[in-house]
């Protein structure tokens, strides 16, 4: 299975054998980690593996899963770090699907023991993960979606590749499941936006970014299977404006 073949069966898994993994899966794991390139070059970012056995204050709150692991993504925060960080965890929640294993996003891991002492990388978030205790695969049909035309606005008539590649980012995991993206789309070029939420506007403005950088994994890694080349821009006289109910992230262009 690959990245892309995972984004139709992956879900949050839940519960969690505790026994460890092998070492060498762990050690794909962190290898296929460190190889995703950012999306901004001047973000940086380290991704610590804690395991369950060695923290010694471990109280899971009600989101928190118990899990024998947990991959805790941290960065620096320039301009972009959310997305960054959404779509590098994507890839890797896809690769750990893609090898027969469970995951579950976790928006607030509180880690008493200090795992990383470096003052300028934040904690963002993390990803539980290990042998499910059932079974880690779902149907796509069996996720609960907005329907398409719900998050997308098609401008042309477009390719069946295209329409596929909005079907996959449709597919993307989300906190609370707010499935916050919008998307305008054309042949060649998709633009992303994230819908604003009047209630709790800062709160869900900074999830709502990870979010759309998983989004934008499932794009990017869906445009790939395509054989397209992909890649994500910023158009300025898009992000120059603003919208009523949206605001503008960012562009993949297609060729
Ligand atoms: C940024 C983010 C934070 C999340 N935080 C939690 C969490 O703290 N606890 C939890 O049980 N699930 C969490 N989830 C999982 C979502 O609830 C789940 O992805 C969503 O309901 C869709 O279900 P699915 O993943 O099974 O497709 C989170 C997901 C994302 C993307």
């Amino acid at each position: 299975m690959n990245l892309y073949e995972a984004i139709f069966v992956r879900k949050s898994v839940r519960k969690y054998g505790m026994d460890k993994l092998d070492q060498t899966v762990i050690d794909h794991i962190m290898n296929f980690a460190d190889s995703i390139p950012m999306i901004f070059d001047d973000i940086k970012v380290r991704l610590e593996l804690v395991q369950l056995a060695d923290l010694k204050h471990f109280q899971p709150g009600i989101l928190t899963v118990k899990a024998p692991y947990y991959l805790v993504l941290y960065s620096t925060k320039e301009p972009g770090y959310l997305l960054n960080a959404g779509n590098m965890m994507e890839q890797i929640a896809l690769y750990i699907t893609a090898r027969g294993l469970g995951t579950c996003y976790i928006g607030s891991l509180n880690l008493k023991d200090k795992v990383l002492e470096e003052e300028e990388y934040e904690q963002v978030i993390a990803l539980a993960f290990g042998e499910g205790e059932y079974e880690v695969y779902r149907q796509n049909d069996k996720a609960k979606r907005l329907p398409l035309k719900s998050i997308a606005v098609f401008k042309e008539e477009v390719d069946k590749n295209v329409r596929t590649i909005v079907s996959a980012a449709r597919l993307a995991p989300s906190g609370m499941n707010s499935q916050p993206w919008r998307m305008v789309v054309y042949n060649n070029r998709i633009h992303l936006f994230c819908k604003k939420n009047i209630f709790m506007k800062n709160v869900m403005k900074e999830a709502g970014l990870i979010d759309m950088g998983i989004c934008l994994a499932h794009l990017l890694i869906a445009a790939e299977e395509m054989w397209l080349d992909a890649r994500p821009v910023t158009i300025s006289n898009i992000s120059s404006q603003s919208f009523k109910k949206n605001d503008y992230i960012i562009s993949v262009k297609m060729s």
